[in-house]
C-alpha cells in the first residue's frame, strides 16, 4: 500500500524524533570520544541523508501517482456517459461533468451557479420540483422522467436520480443528481405508441368489418331459414295437393267407370240383346242375318274392350276378389299383352295381411310401374314380387331394359309423365318409402314397401 497524505507525515515526524536522538547522543558521546566518534557520527549522517533523499524520491513518486489518477477521475467523471450534478439545498449548480453541461447545451463554467430548474421545460416543472423535494425530505433515491429545455432551445427528455447527502458535519445538504438522455427511447416510445394505435384502429376496422359480416350473415342466414320454411311449406302445399289430386283421380275414374258401366256398356248389351232376338227370328240363309252376326260380335267386342277400360279405371277386382287375385291378374294380362317379354310374378303375402287403404296403392303402382316397362323399357325380362318379410310388406317390379338416369330431374315434372310421381307421392301418403333405381343400359328397379 502506497504512503500518502496524512501517513507520510506521520513517518516524517518518527524520522525527525530519531535523528534528534541520535544527535542528542552524539554529543554527549562527543564528550566523551575522541576522533573517531566523530568520523562515526558524519559516516551516520551520511546514511540518514541517503535514506531521507530516497524518502523524498518515493514521495514525489506518489505525490504523481496522485495527480494521475485525480486526472483519471476527473476524465472518468467528466466524459462519463451520463451527466453528474452537484446541487445545492436551493437546486443551484455546484458541479457539473461535462456531459452534463452538454446535455443541457451550454457551457460548464456558464452553468455553476444557476438554477437547474431553468432547464427544465415548462410541462416538467412541478414534477421536477417534487422530486427534488422528495429527495431532500425523504432521503432516498428518487428517479423521474421530465422533458429538458436546451440553452438554443431544443428539446430533451431525460431520467433523473438524485439522493441528497450531508456535508459539513450535517450542516449542509447536497443533492448529486444523475441525469440520462431518453430522447430516443422516448421517441421509440412514441412510435411504438403510434404503431400500437395504429394497429387497434386497424383492428378495431376489422372488428367493425367483422361485425358487419356478422351482421349480413346473420341476416342472410335468417332469409335462408325463412327461404327454406316457405320451401317446406311449398312442399307441404305439394303434397296436400298431390293427395287431394290422387283423391280426385280416384273417385273420377270410379265415376267415369260407373258412368261407362250403366250407360253405354248397359245400352250396348241392351243392342246386342236386340240384335240377338232379330238374329233369332232370321232364317240361316238370310244374308242380313250374316250381317247381324258380325254385328253381333262386334258388339259383344266393345262390351269386352269397355269392361277391360271399367275395370282400369277402376279395378272392381280389388273390392270384389281382393288385392291378390288383382294384382295376379293384372300381372297375366300383362304377360298377355308383351309376349316379346318374359315375365315372372311371385306373390307371397296373404290378403289379410294386407291393410284395406293400402290395396289401390299397391294396385296402382304396379300398374303404373308395368305401363313404363312396356312403354320404355325395351326389357326381355320383368320380375315382379309382393312379399310380406316379417312386418314389412314389399313390393318389387324390376326389369333388364334400357334404364334411365333416375338422378336426372329432367326426366321428371312439369311437362314430363307424371307417372314416377304419382308412385313416390302414393307410396309416401300411405305412410311407405320407394326407391326407384335405374341407369342407362342397366334396367330399373322399382320397391315399394310398408312396415307394418
Ligand atoms: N322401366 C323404365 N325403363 C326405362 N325408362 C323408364 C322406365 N320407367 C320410367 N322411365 C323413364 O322415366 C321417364 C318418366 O317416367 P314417368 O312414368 O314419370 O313418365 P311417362 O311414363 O313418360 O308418362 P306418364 O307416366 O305420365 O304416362 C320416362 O319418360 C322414361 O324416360
Ligand atoms: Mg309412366
Amino acid at each position: 500500500m502506497r504512503k500518502t497524505g496524512a501517513k507520510n507525515e506521520r513517518e516524517f515526524k518518527k524520522l525527525r524524533t530519531r535523528a534528534e536522538e541520535f544527535l542528542h547522543k552524539r554529543s554527549e558521546d562527543s564528550r566523551t570520544s575522541p576522533v573517531e566518534n566523530v568520523q562515526k557520527l558524519i559516516q551516520e549522517l551520511h546514511v540518514h541523508q541517503v535514506e531521507l533523499e530516497m524518502q523524498n524520491e518515493e514521495l514525489r513518486n506518489a505525490q504523481t501517482e496522485l495527480a494521475e489518477s485525480r486526472d483519471k477521475y476527473f476524465d472518468l467523471y467528466d466524459f462519463a456517459p451520463i451527466g453528474y450534478f452537484t446541487l445545492d439545498e436551493k437546486g443551484l449548480i455546484l458541479e457539473v461533468n461535462l456531459t452534463g453541461a452538454d446535455l443541457l447545451g451550454s457551457d460548464r463554467a456558464a452553468l455553476i451557479k444557476k438554477v437547474f430548474s431553468r432547464f427544465v421545460a415548462p410541462g416538467s416543472q412541478d414534477a421536477y420540483y417534487s422530486h427534488r423535494k422528495q429527495a431532500i425530505e425523504t432521503g432516498t433515491k428518487q428517479v423521474s422522467e421530465i422533458e429538458l429545455k436546451r440553452k438554443n432551445g431544443q428539446s430533451s427528455h431525460a431520467q433523473i436520480q438524485s439522493v441528497a447527502v450531508q456535508e459539513n458535519e450535517g450542516n449542509t445538504i447536497r443533492l448529486r443528481t444523475a441525469v440520462v438522455d431518453i430522447t430516443e427511447r422516448k421517441r421509440a416510445e412514441m412510435a411504438l405508441l403510434a404503431a400500437h394505435s395504429h394497429l387497434e384502429k386497424k383492428i378495431e376496422e376489422r372488428t367493425a368489418d367483422l361485425l358487419t359480416n356478422n351482421a349480413q350473415l346473420h341476416q342472410e342466414i335468417e332469409r335462408r331459414t325463412l327461404v327454406e320454411q316457405a320451401l317446406k311449406g311449398s312442399e307441404m302445399e305439394l303434397h296436400l295437393l298431390t293427395s287431394r289430386l290422387l283423391t280426385i283421380q280416384e273417385d273420377e275414374r270410379k265415376a267415369i267407370a260407373l258412368d261407362l258401366h250403366d250407360t253405354i256398356t248397359q245400352n250396348l248389351v241392351a243392342i246386342r240383346m236386340f240384335v240377338e232376338t232379330k238374329l233369332r227370328a232370321m232364317p240361316d240363309d238370310s244374308q242380313t242375318g250374316v250381317s247381324l252376326e258380325r254385328i253381333y260380335s262386334m258388339i259383344g267386342e266393345c262390351i269386352a274392350e269397355l269392361r277391360r277400360i271399367v275395370d282400369h279405371l277402376r279395378p272392381s277386382i280389388l273390392d270384389d276378389l281382393g288385392v291378390i287375385i288383382a294384382v295376379n291378374r293384372l300381372c297375366e294380362e300383362f304377360q298377355e299383352m308383351n309376349h316379346e317379354l318374359s315375365v315372372e310374378h311371385e306373390v307371397a303375402v296373404k290378403e289379410k295381411e294386407i291393410p284395406e287403404g293400402l290395396k289401390i296403392v299397391i294396385y296402382r303402382i304396379l300398374q303404373e310401374a308395368l305401363n313404363n316397362v312396356s312403354k320404355h323399357s325395351e326389357a326381355s325380362n320383368v320380375k315382379i314380387s309382393l312379399r310380406k318379410i316379417e312386418s314389412r310388406i314389399e313390393l318389387v317390379i324390376k326389369d333388364d331394359g334400357a334404364g334411365f338416369d333416375a338422378e336426372d330431374k329432367r326426366t321428371q315434372g312439369l311437362g314430363k309423365g307424371i307417372g314416377l310421381t304419382s308412385m313416390k307421392e302414393r307410396a309416401y301418403l300411405s305412410g311407405g318409402s320407394i326407391s326407384i333405381q335405374s341407369r342407362k343400359g342397366l334396367g330399373t328397379a322399382v320397391m315399394a314397401s310398408w312396415n307394418y
